[in-house]
């Protein structure tokens, strides 16, 4: 009879236990072994230590829980925790963070990297705050590159009527527009058949993204023009953040910092082990490519921002050594 009272006692504290572990979802767009996936394990990682087991997680990985503009609507009305996401659709929530968007702005990964763990980052998160979304940490995409199947590209004439899918994002559509190609806004989910089928010729997006999709199967060509940096955002649930107490949030950030490290160590290893891998899997990789013409004609996109926000936070992201 003891031993069953004490059998008893044991399985309702391990259901107590049980019950008051906490569980989040991650949402993202890429595979659980892409860069966004590697974060996204740091991040449950990083969580789960940190609180001793009270909190875990699970990714929800490839878009299953649609484009990233579908997830950030999703954290709004409290549908999921946490996402990773490009600022692709970002600007269409918090208009101030277009400025991160512009063409050929940052410099190169030191750079992009100094202002987003700056002042500079650390305001713009606090804009994300302001718009019924939390802003963890930056993480990053990389540098965005043209592909394509119909040929190399190395001028802005070679761009002249191509069908080139963007993303849901103003300043991109309007640069591209400018350099002479057709721009068509698309989630990324519709991409992969939208290059198979023809209803584009091509896309743009960084290495590790191109790797990761296996976009080498529907498109021949990769042009390394680096048109743009795409920073990513971690971004929380305003709903679960409120039900948070200080030290679980102290947590979370802290499990974002982790994710962002993770990711960036990995695309630095993809920017070279990733071009090679492209090169063996039959891409023409154009290297030689001259941005100042692209640069030229992509300025124009600049007012799509500065129309609304003026020069001062581009001539500060550019003072940033
Ligand atoms: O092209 C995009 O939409 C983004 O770069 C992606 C692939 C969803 C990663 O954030």
């Amino acid at each position: 009879m003891k031993h069953l009272f004490a059998g008893l006692a044991a399985a309702a504290l391990m259901a107590g236990a049980a019950s008051a572990q906490q569980s989040i979802t991650i949402g993202h767009s890429l595979s659980p072994e892409s860069h966004y996936g590697v974060g996204a394990q740091a991040f449950i990682d990083t969580l789960t230590e940190l609180s001793g087991g009270a909190w875990t997680g699970e990714q929800a990985p490839a878009g299953v829980l649609g484009g990233e503009r579908d997830m950030i609507e999703g954290l709004q009305i409290g549908s999921l925790d946490v996402v990773i996401t490009s600022t692709g659709p970002l600007g269409n929530f918090v208009p101030e963070v277009y400025a991160l968007d512009l063409p050929f702005l940052f410099r190169d990964y030191a750079h992009a990297r100094k202002v987003l763990d700056g002042e500079i980052g650390d305001e713009l998160l606090a804009k994300i705050d302001e718009n019924n979304l939390v802003g963890l940490a930056w993480s990053e995409n990389g540098f965005r590159h043209i592909t394509n199947s119909r040929h190399a590209i190395a001028t802005p004439e070679d761009l002249q009527g191509l069908k080139l899918r963007t993303m849901e994002n103003k300043v991109h559509m309007a640069a591209f527009t400018d350099m002479g190609a057709s721009p068509t806004p698309m989630a990324f989910p519709e991409l992969f058949t939208a290059l198979q089928q023809g209803v584009v010729d091509g896309q743009e997006n960084p290495i590790t993204v191109i790797t990761a999709t296996k976009f080498w199967e529907v498109q021949d060509y990769l042009s390394l023009t680096g048109h743009v940096y795409s920073p990513v955002a971690i971004l929380a649930s305003p709903v679960l953040w409120d039900g948070l107490s200080d030290e679980e949030k102290g947590w979370f950030h802290e499990a974002a910092k982790a994710s962002a490290a993770a990711t960036r160590a990995e695309v630095n290893r993809l920017e070279d082990a990733g071009v090679a891998l492209l090169r063996e899997k039959g891409m023409t990789v154009t290297t030689d490519i001259d941005k100042a013409p692209f640069a030229a004609l992509a300025e124009k996109a600049y007012s799509v921002y500065t129309d609304q926000y003026g020069t001062e936070m581009i001539e500060r992201i550019k003072a940033v050594q």
